[in-house]
């Protein structure tokens, strides 16, 4: 997507690098919207800290930088406890999006059988396919969700901008580039449909309020952004015609987990006849659950509930203190919505039913092993 017009992704390898010293490039996501700030990544610590501390988000964005990030430790150590430890040490930073221990294990994968002294060459491969395949993935979200958005335009008889309301930030900040909740809408504002979008603040990082906002207004998509519990009252009144959200972790059964808040406007769609769509890669799915019950849950600082962080005046980061100092503050980041509350999910394949059966219709290669 643009940047100031100008085509971007959020992780690339940084031009000059060398396979003796490479070099990864990222957009630091804890300085938007008000700072434009590209971060080096130059080895595997690194790369774990910008993914622990939220510089890259985003459960496919997660994925790629775990990637890129055992890359960078291969051209330290490439022996087989060197390979391990950086598989180990990048699982262990987040651990609800399923991209993360998917694209490890794809790179686990491509390199152990390799000499060490091919593994960094090998491995900087398979990450840049990885972001290539997110990047193509996406865009079949678009492609595939586009006509949800085009057929309630003219359920309403072409009488106004379709209303979508998003929750968290699951547009191209959230991948390599696209998104996937945001990769319909952009299809279908590319394809002349008017639409404005309800984008949920996101309490307690704030990634609609700053993310969101941020790459709608890059693309000239019209949106308001709203307080999170605005939602369930603007359903009410009719002034959202759908909701499109992201997806961390998708079970088998359908049941989907992402970002805290999720479930409560699932639940708010339903009461009011509302379509929930979820949109997902299939590196999303997590085949070897049943159901969302064993889904891994985030707890996160609870300082990020107790303070906020923002942009003063004249130009500076600061953060001030919301919570009586001695009240205590828990931080859940994520939140599973039983399958019965989604409408449909969108994939890179087609749409389905939020079900195993609609899931493996897409995906029949995973029959056996979900049987
Ligand atoms: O904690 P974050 O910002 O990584 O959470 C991101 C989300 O919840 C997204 O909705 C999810 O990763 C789907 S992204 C395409």
């Amino acid at each position: 997507m643009n940047v100031n017009g100008r085509p971007t992704r959020t992780i690339w390898l940084a031009p000059g690098s060398t396979l003796a010293a490479p070099v990864v490039e990222i957009i630091d996501q804890t300085r938007l919207p008000h700072e434009f700030a590209i971060a080096r990544l130059t080895g595997l610590d690194h790369a774990a800290r910008a993914i622990r501390d939220m510089q890259v988000r985003g459960a496919p964005l997660i994925g790629a930088a775990a990637a890129y990030g055992v890359a960078l430790a291969m051209a330290r150590d490439a022996s087989d406890p060197g390979l391990d430890h950086a598989v180990a040490t990048l699982g262990a930073t987040r651990p609800t999006a399923v991209n993360l221990t998917w694209a490890l294990a794809e790179m686990h994968r491509a390199l152990a059988e390799l000499a060490p002294s091919q593994r960094l060459a090998a491995a900087l491969d398979r990450a840049a396919a990885i972001a290539d395949e997110d990047v193509a993935i996406n865009r079949g979200i678009g492609d595939c969700g586009l006509p949800l958005i085009e057929a309630a335009f003219l359920a309403k008889a072409r009488s106004g901008p379709v209303a979508v309301l998003t929750h968290c930030n699951a547009g191209w900040l959230a991948t390599v580039d696209w998104g996937t909740a945001l990769a319909p809408i952009y299809r279908a504002h590319d394809a002349g449909i008017p639409l404005h979008v309800w984008v949920d603040e996101t309490r307690p990082r704030n990634q609609g309020a700053s993310l969101t906002a941020w790459e709608l207004g890059q693309h000239g998509v019209p949106h308001t952004v709203i307080v999170d519990n605005a939602g369930g009252h603007l359903m009410r009144r009719g002034e959202v015609d759908l909701c499109i959200t992201g997806t961390d972790r998708t079970a088998a059964n359908g049941d989907v987990a992402n970002k805290i808040g999720t479930y409560l406007k699932a639940l708010a769609a339903h009461d009011n006849t509302v379509p929930f769509y979820v949109a997902l890669p299939s590196p999303t799915i997590d085949w070897t659950l049943e159901n969302g019950d064993a889904i891994p849950i985030e707890r996160r600082d609870a300082r990020e509930v107790t303070h906020i962080a923002g942009w003063t005046e004249d130009g500076r980061r600061a953060e001030v203190r919301l919570t009586p100092a001695e009240s205590p503050a828990a931080n859940f980041a994520f939140d599973v919505t039983p399958a019965r509350l989604v409408s449909a999910l969108i994939t890179e394949r087609g749409v389905c039913p939020a079900s195993r059966d609609g899931l493996l219709a897409l995906f029949p290669e995973h029959r056996r092993r979900a049987a």
